[in-house]
């Protein structure tokens, strides 16, 4: 049995992150998308939106029976361990993303060598994409249709009308 932990802020969570979430199923036996707190980054999201969003997302995606949600407010490691995972799983879009995913898995190999971090590389269509860039479309009446669940979609509709 090996669980595997997607964490992020997901302010809001995207076809990026879902892709991630994706092979990640495919590839563990159990996988935890943990929705972080992130309060310094002042998030358009509540955590309990973010979490639900998420929730609704994978739940629209009919295949991904072996991945839940929850919420975490902590440091990922200690997290990581309460919940029993034995992988920390991230996506890793461009060379740009490289320096501060490799600070922050050394920062958590330094505090705690025995969880694991593993990079699944997004597909060229999704390298561009983040949350704040689909907050920006958003934010501005663009259509983010192609780039986020159709929840997100709503939601984001729904926030900033
Ligand atoms: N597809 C689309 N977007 C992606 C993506 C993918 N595959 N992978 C990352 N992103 C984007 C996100 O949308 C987000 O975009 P934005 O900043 O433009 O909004 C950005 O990349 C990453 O932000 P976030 O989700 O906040 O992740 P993060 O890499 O900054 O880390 C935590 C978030 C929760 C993992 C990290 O802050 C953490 O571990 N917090 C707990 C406290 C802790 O342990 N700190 C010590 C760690 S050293």
């Amino acid at each position: 049995m090996v669980k595997a932990i997607v964490p992020g802020t997901f302010d809001p969570i995207t076809n990026g992150h879902l892709d991630v979430v994706a092979r990640a199923s495919n590839m563990f036996d159990e996988v935890v998308i943990a929705v972080a707190s992130s309060h310094k980054k002042r998030p358009l999201f509540s955590l309990e939106e973010r979490i639900a969003l998420a929730n609704q997302a994978v739940s629209e995606m009919k295949g991904l029976k072996n991945v839940s949600v929850v919420g975490f407010d902590d440091l990922l490691i200690s997290f990581a361990h309460q919940i029993g995972a034995d992988v920390v799983v991230k996506g890793l879009r461009a060379i740009t993303d490289f320096e501060y995913e490799f600070q922050m898995t050394a920062a958590n190999y330094q505090m705690d060598p025995s969880l694991e971090t593993m990079f699944i590389m997004s597909p060229p269509h999704y390298m561009y994409l983040s949350s704040s860039i689909v907050r920006e479309i958003a934010s501005f009446g663009g259509d983010v249709a192609g780039i986020v669940p159709p929840c997100v979609d709503a939601a984001l509709k729904n926030k900033l009308s």
